[in-house]
């Protein structure tokens, strides 16, 4: 079997927010933001949520796939702000979408969410249990940031996006979809990058903890991301028998521009490889790869036989990384 990725969509919130904008309402500039994380601008959700951005996503990659909700028997989603703590965001997409004869769960990965969705499918499909699943990465990361916290609100935006991947018969010898991938877990690094969620306050206990907002130590993620994703894209190369020079694009998590960078002089690659978006979207977490991914085949970038690294890691620890031919 092979799986390919046969359609993408997605969705952002309305309201623009740049960082002028933020300058008003804190003590940051234009200035420290661009400098240090590339971003200018991002998408805060007023009316939207992580359901209806979810929606709105998957229906525009239905139609990019020129495929019907019904034909679905997988919905994935990566989310760490989904509406409701139950059901899933893959449960409600599947009733938004009248998706009837899919089996629906999400997967908590944080940035990660969307490349552990696309492996898990990937899997699915391989293995001829399913043959269509609808991946999505959603999330409304302004609603668990901790508005007095200047170091970590300014980098995050909203936004959702969504993939259809179906399984192929495969010729004899035949390569092509997905080639190879690789991921990971460090739990023990995980409160670099935390949020509690609510506390038990049952009757047994007075608990004074209220739920958390995400809270990092900025220079530990980075110096994992660096780390980690460079090594995690050598590993795809090797087990798809590829050399950098093979590869058009490495679409990576949108977290920040000097994370990119070095990740693209480790590889000895040059940054034109390496598409942005965290210029108009900043960091939207399980979102950031499919939103990037959607952005580059709406504009036509994306080509038959394209050999393509996509790349997800953030909070967990978490890292998966993927080489596809598209
Ligand atoms: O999905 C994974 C998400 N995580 C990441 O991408 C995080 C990776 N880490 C980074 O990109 C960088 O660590 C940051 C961009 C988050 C921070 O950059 P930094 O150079 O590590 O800054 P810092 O935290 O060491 O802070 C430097 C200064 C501090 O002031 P003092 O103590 O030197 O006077 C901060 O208080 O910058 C100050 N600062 C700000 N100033 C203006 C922190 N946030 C801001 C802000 N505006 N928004």
């Amino acid at each position: 079997m092979i799986t390919r990725i046969i359609g993408t969509g997605s969705s952002l919130p309305s309201n623009l927010v740049t960082n002028d904008d933020l300058s008003k309402i804190m003590d940051t500039s234009d200035e420290w933001i661009s400098s240090r994380t590339g971003i200018k601008e991002r998408r805060l959700a007023k009316e939207e949520t992580t359901a209806s951005m979810a929606a709105e996503a998957s229906r525009k990659a239905l139609e990019n796939a020129g495929i019907s909700a019904e034909e679905i028997d997988l919905i994935i989603v990566g989310t760490i702000t989904g509406d409701y703590v139950t059901p899933s965001t893959s449960c409600e997409i599947q009733a938004k979408l009248g998706a009837v004869n899919a089996v629906a769960f999400d997967v908590n990965a944080a940035c990660s969410g969307f490349m552990f969705a696309l492996h898990t499918a990937h899997i699915y499909l391989q293995s001829g249990i399913y043959k269509t699943a609808l991946i999505i990465g959603a999330e409304t990361l302004s609603k668990i940031m901790d508005w007095n916290d200047r170091s970590t609100c300014v980098l995050f935006g909203d936004g959702a996006g969504a993939a259809i991947v179906r399984a192929y018969a495969q010729a004899r010898n035949e390569k092509g979809g997905l080639l190879a991938f690789e991921q990971g877990s460090d739990g023990a690094k995980g409160k670099v990058l935390a949020c509690r969620d609510r506390v038990n306050n049952n009757p047994l206990i007075q608990n004074p903890l209220e739920p958390g907002y995400v809270s990092m130590d900025g220079q530990e993620v980075y110096k994992f991301a660096v780390g980690t994703v460079p090594a995690s894209i050598i590993k795809v190369l090797e087990m798809s028998e590829l050399k950098t020079e093979d590869i058009k694009y490495f679409v990576l998590h949108q977290a920040n521009i000097r994370i990119i960078q070095s990740v693209a002089k480790r590889l000895k690659v040059s940054e034109e490889k390496f598409p942005l978006s965290l210029d108009h979207c900043g960091n939207i977490s399980a979102a950031s790869v499919p939103i990037l991914l959607d952005e580059m085949n709406r504009k036509g970038m994306l080509k038959a036989g394209d050999k393509i690294v996509m790349s997800g890691f953030g909070a967990g620890l978490t890292w998966g990384t993927a080489v596809i031919e598209w």
